[in-house]
């Protein structure tokens, strides 16, 4: 429901903002998602929410702003990593999987500036003891899929289709133009550097920086500790508007843990998230939903349970929960800050850079999304893999506004805003003197 809804005002909007050539629209009946393929089906609108491969903006439905004159300067853009094998590990893993996880077709390379360039490849050997905790294969957990690098690489496509060849904002793919910064987690800088490739294939031989900041206080996952916030999050997990939807769904919870052998494992009692990550990434993959060694399966209505409580729970943290926003800016407020300091470099033409691009997790995107306010137009779904958030600077006679765009189209009411309101609404996500808050309690 969430989804048609939301769906609903994109339409809407883009009416307001397009030609006529809109598309057609009699493909409404069953809009909450695709979750088992990188392609949305044909018949459904092109911005329909697919979990596996998000929409995002490229040159067949790139909306110039109605704005005779104006011109793009500049943009910061953040995405989430695309496709990967589950992060997390039922007890009995090996048996819950119908078909091995097949990576052998992505080389992992590093090889810290020596000329031999190594790539390493996991294997899961049959003889190993521990083998029941694991998938049969050649994937790690939680590693980028060859699937999930070819989704980069046409998203770095069509980033480029737009911001290359349509408006020009970039002439050549270099790194003085474009600043990359990902996570520490390999998969965020192998679809960089997937993105990279897909804007010029001509630098698929060649290296490329991208920023990375100390793994124990980086603002991207985020990763830096803030005792305060997962004391606010505590509490407002612990009230019924969280609690009830745990307990209006028990048996679907002991149908999952019966089949899955999850029962008592406090990873997997205190949300849906273990759930949804370990269904998705097989579906995305199209493996089968996990059935265990005496036949039980997990059935399709039940996963269709699991997606839409997901978006319920991603929602309630980070964006409808009471203290929710206070959470959100304790959490990202750093990143927020990074935000604030790219566009005031901007507005004082000290910004080196035409683009910086971030590669995050979903808890990147939720935050940002929350913060910028996405969740007041419509409830915030759980940010699928891709999911794009681009702030464009554009410059109209001698002033500069700033264009949201969520997956792939413009955010309402963030279509046209003077760049310093936009400043001042990144700066209403900073939380003063952030270190002390975080460690008050
Ligand atoms: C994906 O799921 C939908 C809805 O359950 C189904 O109609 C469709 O055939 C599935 N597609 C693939 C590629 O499995
Ligand atoms: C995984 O490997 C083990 C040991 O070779 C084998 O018994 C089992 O059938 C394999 N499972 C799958 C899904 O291929
Ligand atoms: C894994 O995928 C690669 C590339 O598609 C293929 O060549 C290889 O045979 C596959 N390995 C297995 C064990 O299925
Ligand atoms: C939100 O924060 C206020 C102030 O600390 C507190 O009184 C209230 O109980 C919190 N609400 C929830 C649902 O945790
Ligand atoms: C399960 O959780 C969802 C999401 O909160 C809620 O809408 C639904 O009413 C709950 N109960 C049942 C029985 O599905
Ligand atoms: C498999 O799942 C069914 C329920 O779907 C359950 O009754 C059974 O105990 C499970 N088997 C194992 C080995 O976990």
């Amino acid at each position: 429901m969430v989804g048609y809804l939301q769906w609903l005002s994109v339409y809407a909007l883009a009416l307001l903002w397009s030609s006529p050539a809109v598309e057609s629209v009699e493909v409404i009946s069953s809009i909450e998602g695709v979750y088992n393929s990188s392609r949305t089906p044909a018949n459904f609108p092109w911005n329909t929410y697919n979990y596996c491969n998000a929409p995002h903006v490229n040159a067949k439905h790139y909306i110039i702003p109605p704005v005779p004159g104006a011109k793009l300067v500049y943009l910061n853009m953040v995405v989430r990593h695309h496709k990967r094998t589950p992060d997390n590990l039922y007890p009995q893993e090996n048996e819950l999987n119908a078909v091995p996880w097949n990576c052998s077709d992505l080389r992992q390379f590093s090889f810290g500036g020596g000329t031999t360039q190594i790539f390493h490849e996991t294997v899961t050997p049959d003889w190993h003891p521990f083998l029941s905790k694991f998938w049969n294969g050649t994937c790690d957990e939680g590693q980028l899929t060859q699937g999930g690098l070819e989704d980069a690489v046409a998203h770095g496509k069509d980033f480029w289709s737009v911001y290359g060849q349509k408006l020009r904002l970039l002439h050549s793919v270099n790194e003085k133009d474009i600043f990359v910064r990902t996570s520490t987690a390999t998969r965020t800088f192998q679809v960089a550097g997937g993105m990279l490739t897909g804007m010029d294939p001509a630098l698929a031989r060649q290296s490329f920086p991208v920023v990375t900041q100390p793994g124990t206080i980086d603002s991207i996952v985020p990763s830096y500790s803030c005792p305060k916030a997962d004391a606010i999050r505590d509490a407002f997990q612990s009230v019924p508007a969280w609690t009830d939807h745990l307990e209006a769904n028990a048996s679907l919870k002991a149908r999952l843990d019966a089949t899955l052998g999850t029962t008592g494992l406090a990873d997997w009692a205190s949300w849906y998230d273990h759930f949804f990550d370990t269904f998705t990434s097989r579906t995305c993959h199209s493996h089968p939903l996990p059935c265990n060694s005496t036949g039980g399966c997990v059935a399709e209505a039940d996963a269709a349970k699991v997606f839409a409580i997901g978006d319920f729970e991603y929602n309630y943290i980070w964006n409808a929960a009471q203290n929710a926003s206070t959470y959100n800016q304790l959490t990202f407020g750093v990143f927020f800050q990074e935000l604030v300091q790219n566009f005031k470099l901007f507005r004082s033409g000290e910004e080196k850079f035409k683009a910086r691009l971030f590669v995050g997790h979903d808890g990147s995107m939720i935050r940002l999304a929350s913060g910028l306010g996405l969740g007041k137009i419509s409830p915030l779904r759980w940010p699928a893999l891709g999911s794009e958030i681009v702030m464009e600077a554009w410059q109209e006679k001698e002033s500069n506004f700033v264009r949201v765009i969520h997956e792939g189209t413009p955010v309402k009411g963030l279509e046209w805003m003077p760049l310093d309101d936009f400043i001042t609404l990144l700066q209403s996500q900073v939380p003063a003197d952030i270190l002390s808050v975080c460690n008050s309690t």
